[in-house]
């Protein structure tokens, strides 16, 4: 199958880098590498462009995609959360723009073994990295059903989450519980007529749950937002595309943490912390996808974009 995947608000991504003849940038998520190749071409031939992805057919895909720029890019399989380990092998410990665009490509979704979508028949799978051990028919069979529900309220925030747990765990009596078509069978039937009418498709809440819980998606971009912005550049820019509020509001809460500076008490005359902002916010509300981009692109339809600047 060939690897499609249409770069989300790309004129927007590349007007907001400002990019340079010369910048060192990072893209952190490199899918497609649609985005990718658009930051080369604004910084090449003096530019350098490291690439991440933890998942192999993507890095597969930008060698090729990219390959009229080999001498600028280093490509490599591993993922954002070890940000700081990656810097220090390529030997590039500060740069001037990293960008991540979250969650899964458009090709991670169609190819139907990858298990990613409830449309097609496949294997509960779900990893990104085809290296790690937990997919998602282990956190189908072996979870507890609390945790179950648990996860899929939190991650999927389903609110028939317990009825679609305790469905799940009473299944998983008789026989485990083995591809996307079984999921989705016991999600609807758990899921009332009347509420599955509305909110778009039933499964599609669980599924982004179990596919957040089996990436470990939230705990990486903490860990990877955090070391980004301890690798910028003062005047560098960093910018994150989001696909859910969970998502979003981590960056949110993260952009808003460092750009805060002094957190003494108001009675305190004198700053006593010393803290200082290291992020200076460039967009107080997100961008997002135009009309034309959305109906051109379905999948950019819930994309918002946070930009912030290292600061001085
Ligand atoms: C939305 S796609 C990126 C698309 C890309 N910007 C483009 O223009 O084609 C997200 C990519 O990020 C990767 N990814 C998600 N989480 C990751 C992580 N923690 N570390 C490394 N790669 C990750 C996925 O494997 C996927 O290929």
């Amino acid at each position: 199958m060939k690897f499609e995947h249409i770069p989300v608000l790309l004129a927007e991504v590349i007007q907001h880098l400002k990019l340079e003849n010369g910048n060192i940038a990072i893209d952190c998520t490199l899918g497609g590498a649609g985005h990718a190749k658009a930051i080369l071409e604004a910084i090449v031939p003096d530019g350098f462009l490291i690439g991440i992805d933890k998942d192999e057919a993507a890095i597969n895909r930008a060698k090729d995609e990219l390959s009229s720029f080999s001498q600028q890019i280093k490509l490599i399989k591993g993922d954002f959360s070890d940000l700081d380990d990656i810097l220090s092998e390529v030997g590039f410990l500060k740069v001037d723009r990293i960008l991540f665009d979250l969650g899964a490509s458009s090709y991670q979704f169609d190819f139907p073994e990858r298990g990613f979508s409830y449309r097609y028949d496949a294997p509960l799978d779900m990893r990104m990295d085809l290296n790690q051990k937990l997919t998602a028919y282990d956190v189908l069979n072996e979870y507890p059903e609390g945790k179950l529900t648990g996860l899929i309220k939190k991650y999927g925030e389903e609110r028939w989450a317990s009825r679609i747990a305790r469905f799940i765990a009473e299944a998983r009596k008789r026989k485990s519980i083995k591809t996307t078509f079984d999921l989705v069978e016991l999600i609807k039937s758990a899921i009332p007529a009347s509420a599955r009418r509305k909110g778009g498709h039933p499964a599609k809440r669980t599924f982004q749950a179990l596919r957040i819980e089996v990436n470990k998606e939230l705990a990486s971009l903490e860990k990877g937002l955090e070391s980004a912005i301890k690798h910028l550049k003062p005047g560098g820019r960093l910018m994150v595309i989001s696909y859910h509020s969970l998502e979003d509001r981590i960056v949110k809460n993260i952009f808003k943490e460092h750009s805060r500076g002094c957190v003494c008490p108001p009675e305190l005359l004198v700053c006593v912390c010393g803290k200082h902002p290291t992020l200076k916010i460039l967009t107080r509300k997100p961008v997002t996808p135009t009309e034309v981009e959305v109906v051109e692109n379905p999948r950019a339809r819930s994309a918002k974009l946070r930009v912030a600047e290292k600061a001085c």
